[in-house]
């Protein structure tokens, strides 16, 4: 019998080692035949810690246990699959899980992340397969013809961007995956390095066999060190079975990766900054052109992806890009792992095609706010994303859509607040954010920032509100268009959202100091 207990961040956080270990004690001290797998997360948080059991009828999910249930589970025969207080029935018919569509997380929770077997099982190296019987400019064409955007945030065409590199003349060019995921309510990249390691090395490895690079670079942040343990250990057992290495797969293509750890700064998810820190220099933002993918890591023709990019590409090349592209919506094709959070029922990682409109992903999927009280606002896009009012809960999930109400999808994280969040506090916030993560290159972000704090707390204070109101919008305006990268640029999205939605929020009622 196999038992999974997940080893993710977000379980470990809610004690699965715990549970882990007490079951392991519980079959010693009941002498059964049954093995642990410590998979990764499905990402439904709220019944974390998830243990699930294989049965003859498949997997049969338990959650959220605590180590002190441990003992009831075993009592009431769980390895059967037999019914408990905290059964939840199989796993596949959950409905959060039942209702995705999961093509880039499709292993993640299925399978042991560090067993290649099992990624060979589940469809794994078969779109890696593919690709070294094909010449770069077919795998370029195939990842340009699936519609696949850059699921970073900026949703840039992940084919082109691989055509420039692949292009490009240089002696040496570079793979970098951008896994330094710092918005907040995201953790879809944590969640693939944790749960499918592999998936981002096999993407990793067609991306150089497309371009003609041989050296990869995973760029996570050190507040992720169980995502750089599991990713280090996938990488050595990638190099073992030579998936890495001189000859991937014994083809005449060399590529081999590492991972590097950043040091907390925000900035440093901005690819120009990324490379300047990847290069051992401050993290401080670079002017483009040049593009990286001509001159990046080292001044070498470089592609730097999203992790969700990334590890979309082996689907892509395994099933085709006519399959991947018939998902989705408008010029937003595929899949998008959609991360729920804030004050909400159901957090968690929904994939799903594009085109779901914000109220069923926050109504129905994520079923409400968590405190029970009327959703207020969402924030689409990590703190730079803007806040969207119940009233636009009719846009769909969509690049173009998003842009059109003065939002974006981002990396697709998205905070619910109930009706006790104060938004002129959340557009304080967001100055304030950008004021400490500035890398200070640019005046209207430096200096911006700090002015844009001072001016929301004079419009708190009742102190010529109008003026005040007016002074801000002029600030964002500077801002957005006077900045040198997203963090000055985005800053004013959680602003204006908020005076414009929210005006209720920046009424002129003087507030009594304390
Ligand atoms: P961008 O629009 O300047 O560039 C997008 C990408 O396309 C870049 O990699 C750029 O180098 C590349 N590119 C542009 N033209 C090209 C060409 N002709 N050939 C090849 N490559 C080309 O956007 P940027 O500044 O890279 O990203 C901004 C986005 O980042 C925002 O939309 C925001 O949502 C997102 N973001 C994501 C965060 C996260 O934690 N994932 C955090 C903060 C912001
Ligand atoms: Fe640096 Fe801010 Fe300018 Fe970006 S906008 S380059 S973070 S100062």
């Amino acid at each position: 019998v196999t038992i999974f207990v997940p080893r993710d961040a977000a379980s470990l956080a809610l004690g699965s080692e715990k549970v882990a270990r007490a079951i392991l004690d519980e079959i010693a001290a009941r002498g059964l035949d049954a093995r642990v797998v410590r998979n990764g997360s499905r990402g439904m948080f709220w019944l974390e810690p998830l243990v699930e059991v294989r049965t003859q009828h498949g997997r049969v999910a338990y959650g959220p246990a605590k180590a002190s249930d441990v003992k009831s589970l075993f009592d009431a025969e769980f390895l059967s699959g037999n019914d408990h207080p905290l059964c939840l029935g199989p796993t596949k018919e959950i409905p959060f899980l039942r209702q995705q569509t999961r093509l880039t997380f499709s292993r993640c929770g299925v399978t042991d992340p560090l067993s290649l077997d099992d990624y060979r099982h589940y469809q794994g190296l078969k779109g890696l397969e593919k690709a070294i019987a094909m010449t770069p400019a077919e795998i370029v064409a195939q990842v340009t013809d699936s519609g696949l955007r850059g699921r970073g945030g900026a949703g840039f065409p992940t084919g082109i961007k691989w055509k420039t590199v692949m292009e490009a003349a240089g002696p040496q060019k570079y793979i970098v995956c951008n896994a330094d995921e710092g918005d907040s309510a995201t953790f879809a990249d944590r969640m693939i390095m944790e749960g499918d390691p592999f998936v981002l090395i096999e993407g990793m490895v067609i991306a150089g066999i497309a371009t003609g690079a041989t050296k990869g670079y995973v760029y996570t942040r050190s507040e992720y060190p169980h995502a750089i343990g599991t990713m280090r250990e996938a990488i050595e057992i990638a190099r073992k079975a030579g998936i890495l290495g001189p000859s991937v797969l014994g083809s005449a293509h060399a590529f081999d990766l590492e991972i590097r750890s950043g040091a907390g700064a925000y900035v440093c998810g901005e690819e120009t900054s990324l490379l300047n820190s990847l290069e051992g220099k401050r993290g401080v933002v670079r002017a483009k052109p040049p593009l990286p993918a001509l001159q990046g890591f080292l001044g070498r023709p470089t592609v730097v992806n999203n992790v969700i990019s990334l590890a979309s590409i082996p689907v892509i090349m395994d099933r085709g890009a006519a399959f991947y592209k018939d998902f989705g919506m408008g010029r937003s094709r595929g899949t998008i792992p959609i991360q729920i959070a804030g004050n909400v029922r159901y957090g968690g990682l929904f994939e799903t095609a594009f085109g779901l409109s914000l109220g069923e992903i926050v109504d129905h999927i994520g079923g409400g706010t968590a405190s029970g009280r009327p959703v207020k606002a969402v924030q689409v896009g990590g703190p730079l994303g803007a806040y969207f009012p119940r009233a636009l809960f009719d846009t769909p999930f969509d690049y173009e859509a998003f842009a059109a109400k003065d939002g974006l999808i981002g990396h697709a994280g998205i905070t619910v607040f109930d009706d006790t969040a104060d938004l002129l506090k959340q557009a304080r916030f967001a100055m304030e954010f950008c004021a400490i993560e500035s890398c200070g290159k640019c005046t209207p972000c430096r200096i911006g920032s700090t002015r844009g704090v001072e001016t929301v707390d004079r419009i708190a204070k009742g102190i010529e509100p109008e003026k005040n109101k007016a002074l801000l919008a002029d600030l964002c305006n500077t801002m957005k268009f006077g900045s040198l990268c997203a963090l000055g640029g985005f800053t004013p999205y959680p602003v204006m959202s908020a005076m414009t939605h929210f005006p209720e929020d920046f009424s002129p009622t003087p507030m009594v100091e304390a």
